[in-house]
């Protein structure tokens, strides 16, 4: 595939996504204070970064686990069917769980997840997502909590892809493709 040349211009410093999370952690903590543990669920994969700085800012008796679904596999645009390709190595019935995205874009990923863990009955299940592209939206889903409101920008970075690239950039950055 040859790829159309771009540059990334930085939307969001990892200084303003760090003091980000310290607050919604505060929020989440609040909210699961009488947890006796809470499972943490990290979408993978572009929920890898966000969750390790999540789980490590937040004050509470924790687990970690991980789910992986996949739309859009190295393309631009949702395929609109979500496959699960890992599932939770945990039991969630009865458990608080707070599942970690990194963006939700249509919406097709979230819903899907949480109508799966939800049909597993768990006693709490919240949502937590990095990016927040309302305009975007195909399914009615909203997180419960949202770090950052983003136009309809094609972002990269802090864990996002761009078909397998720039997932390790330390901030989000914008592509803006160059002639
Ligand atoms: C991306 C992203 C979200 C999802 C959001 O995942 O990580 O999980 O798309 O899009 P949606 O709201 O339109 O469903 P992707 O399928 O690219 O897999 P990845 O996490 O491995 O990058």
């Amino acid at each position: 595939m040859t790829e159309r040349p771009y540059v990334i211009d930085e939307m969001i410093t990892a200084k303003s996504i760090a003091a980000r999370i310290e607050a919604l952690s505060r929020e989440i903590a609040a909210e699961f204070d009488d947890t006796d543990k809470l499972v943490v669920v990290g979408l993978l994969r572009g929920s890898f970064v966000f969750i390790a700085d999540l789980v490590r800012e937040l004050d509470l008796p924790i687990e970690v686990d991980f789910i992986e679904a996949s739309s859009y596999g190295d393309a631009m645009e949702s395929s609109r069917e979500v496959r699960i390709l890992k599932d939770l190595r945990s039991a969630i019935e009865g458990r608080d769980v707070l599942v970690v995205e990194d963006i939700v874009d249509t919406g097709f990923t979230l819903s899907h997840v949480i109508k799966l863990l939800q049909s597993r009955k768990p006693a709490r299940l919240k949502t937590i997502a990095l990016l927040d592209k309302p305009s975007r939206r195909e399914v009615e889903i909203a997180a419960d909590w949202i770090g950052f409101e983003i136009p309809d920008e094609f972002v990269v970075g802090y864990g996002v892809d761009f078909a397998q690239r720039n997932r390790n950039l330390p901030y989000i950055g914008k592509v803006r493709f160059t002639p």
